[in-house]
């Protein structure tokens, strides 16, 4: 079936997080002042167990969701996550990515193939080592990302999604070199613009490098072309280095919000879902799970959010920012996943 919302857009994608946990601290997601050693993580038992997950996702799929995306935090922090994709794949007929900041790849990849993962999509905002410490605010340099990379492609995930946020004054300048590297890999690059998600990551528009501003300066070393839309829903505008030795994309949500296809719904690690990043409160899908139940009472929770949705924050951001509407902080990143 398919379910659509107030804007007559279906839901295909269901975001999932496992944890809200991350052996990184980067400043736009977990800033270090924030997320210290006093942090107050959720509990073991406050996480959805992954028989609430599945359960949670074939609900999601009855409803016509075919992607599910595990995220975190950092997804690989979660014990046993080959477990939790060998159940989904079980579900049949879903595309099962991951996004990953890659440094646990090299112990876990295997086993995420053997279970039964689809795709993998690695983090990294940066080539250069000392940039990269940086902006990761970890003790892991560029290479350690870089060889999780090489483990997904040995474990037979082939080609991989290499996402790159970029922020001005910090890795602006690292845009060409990622290119370079990445050029002739068959690994797809994409450059992300910096997002307001959550309330602690200090965001600014002034930080926030545009698309044409990145592609500008892709393009002056290498011309490039568009290529065609794949899918309804995609995040990413795809182009290709004209001579072909690169696939790249740009995730323009501030200047050119996609919300006007937007078929994602998200699950935070506590079981909350959300009908778009940037909403705050969401739905508490734990208590249903674990109280008394009825018959596609779960169908009906999703059901019910989906077809009362009408989110569309990165088209109205402007003017939701200016007015200070919103009433309460919204979700943040490392709970929701992105
Ligand atoms: P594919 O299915 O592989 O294309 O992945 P994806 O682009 O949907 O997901 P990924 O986890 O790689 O996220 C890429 C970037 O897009 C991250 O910065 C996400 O936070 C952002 N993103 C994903 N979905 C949405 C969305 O619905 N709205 C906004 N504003 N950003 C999104
Ligand atoms: N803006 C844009 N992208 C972000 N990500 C995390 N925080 C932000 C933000 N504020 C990215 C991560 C990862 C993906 C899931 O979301 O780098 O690639
Ligand atoms: Fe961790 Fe990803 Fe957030 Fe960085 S962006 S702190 S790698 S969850
Ligand atoms: Fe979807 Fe909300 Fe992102 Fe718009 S801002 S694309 S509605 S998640």
């Amino acid at each position: 079936m398919t379910l659509h919302d107030l804007r007559g857009r279906p839901l295909r994608d269901l975001r999932v997080s496992v944890t809200d946990r991350c052996n990184f601290r980067c400043a736009y997601c977990m800033p270090r002042e924030l997320f210290g050693a006093d942090h107050a993580f959720l509990d073991r038992g406050d996480l959805l167990s992954f028989d609430e997950v599945e359960e949670l996702v074939r609900a999601a799929v009855e409803l016509g969701v075919t992607t599910v995306h595990l995220t975190g935090g950092e997804p690989l922090l979660r014990p046993g996550l080959p477990d939790l994709v060998a159940r989904l794949a079980a579900i049949g007929g879903l595309d099962l990515a991951m996004t990953t900041n890659g440094v646990l790849l090299p112990r876990h990849a295997a086993d995420l193939a053997a279970a039964g993962l689809d795709r993998v999509t690695v983090s990294l905002d940066a080539i250069d080592d000392a940039v990269f410490r940086r902006a990761s605010d970890s003790p892991f340099g560029a290479s350690a990302v870089l060889a999780g990379i090489d483990a997904a492609r040995a474990a037979g995930f082939g080609d991989v999604k290499v996402n790159a946020v970029v922020r001005r004054g910090v890795n602006e300048h690292q845009v060409v070199p990622l290119v370079e590297h990445f050029r002739g890999t068959g690994h797809v690059l994409r450059f992300i613009e910096f997002m307001d998600v959550g309330a602690t990551n200090g965001w600014t528009d002034a930080e926030v490098v545009p698309a044409a501003e990145i592609l500008a300066a892709i393009g002056a070393r290498w011309p490039l072309e568009d290529l065609p839309v794949r899918r309804y829903g995609e995040t990413a505008r795809r182009l290709r280095l004209a001579d072909g030795s690169a696939e790249i994309g740009v995730i323009s949500s501030v200047s050119t919000p996609f919300c006007g296809t937007c078929t994602r719904a998200r699950v935070t690690a506590e079981g909350r879902i959300h009908t778009c990043l940037f909403s705050t409160g969401g739905t508490d899908a734990r208590a249903l799970l674990r109280g008394r139940r009825r018959p596609g009472d779960l169908a009906e929770l999703l059901s019910g959010l989906w077809s009362t949705r009408s989110d569309r924050y990165s088209e109205v951001r402007a003017e939701v920012r200016a007015a200070g509407t919103r009433r309460a902080a919204p979700v943040e990143m490392s709970y929701i996943g992105g």
